[in-house]
């Protein structure tokens, strides 16, 4: 039984994580969205750092919940039959134990050097522009995917589900593409659990509402209790 989980914002906003589209209003006047682009960088480098500095450093405040600890539990039950592709760039998944986890999206956690194209695992800030550890070029910038640039590792994603039995969405309002679309091109039964039926929810065979930390442990029990994934 091979499964792969797709997850949103929505698995990480029961540990006070906010979302993207859940009416939280501006950052600094900004729209976030606007702050997620590599134009945005270009524009005023140091708001965009800033903006993922406050948001690394809020990583250190908050905690996996029930639904990362489930998706835990089932990866130890099915190894390498589970695959949990996020586009989070919070580190939840691996604080709950996951160890087979796709940041689509890239991490908070991880610097990219554009000069000499290594990536390093980072805690602080990144706006006083420190020098790369490897090159010492101050161009550092988050290791992580804007509007517009190319998600990572799309092909080992798209094997995953052309060959999975069960694909599961969790906490994603399924208007990013192309993770949006890793319903309509995944092989074996869908199911979305999500706080509210998601724009592509008709895509999906079964629809689930409900909080993560409700729906993902109840979900998780099922595949492990009667052998019969839902
Ligand atoms: N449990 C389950 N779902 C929830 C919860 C919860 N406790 N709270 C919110 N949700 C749902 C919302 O109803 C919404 O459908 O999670 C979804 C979050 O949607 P978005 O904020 O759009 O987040 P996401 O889908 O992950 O965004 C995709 O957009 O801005 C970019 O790169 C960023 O990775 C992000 C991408």
């Amino acid at each position: 039984m091979r499964i792969v989980v797709l997850t949103g914002a929505g698995i990480s906003a029961e540990s006070g994580l906010s979302t993207f589209r859940d009416a939280d209003g501006l950052w600094e006047g900004h729209d976030p969205m606007q702050v997620a682009t590599p134009e945005a960088y270009d524009d005023d480098p140091a708001l965009v750092q800033r903006f993922y500095d406050e948001r690394r450093a809020a990583l250190s405040t908050v905690e996996p919940n029930a639904a990362h600890r489930a998706l835990a539990r089932l990866e130890t039950a099915l190894g390498d039959d589970l695959l949990v592709v996020t586009q989070n760039v919070d580190d939840l998944h691996e604080r709950a134990g996951s160890t087979r986890v796709h940041h689509l999206h890239g991490r908070l956690r991880s610097a990219w050097c554009t000069s000499c194209d290594q990536r390093h695992e980072w805690d602080g800030p990144l706006a006083d522009r420190p020098p790369c550890p490897a090159c010492g070029e101050r161009t550092l910038r988050p290791d992580i995917v804007w509007f517009g640039e190319i998600p990572y590792g799309m092909d080992v994603v798209e094997r995953a589900l052309w060959s999975c039995d069960r694909f599961v969405s969790i906490g994603t309002s399924g208007v990013v593409y192309p993770a949006a679309a890793f319903v309509q091109w995944a092989r074996g039964r869908t199911l979305e659990l999500n706080l509210e039926p998601s724009v592509g929810v008709s895509d999906f065979e079964e629809s689930r509402q409900g909080p993560a930390t409700h729906l993902v442990p109840a979900w998780v029990e099922e595949v492990l209790g009667d052998g019969g994934p839902k």
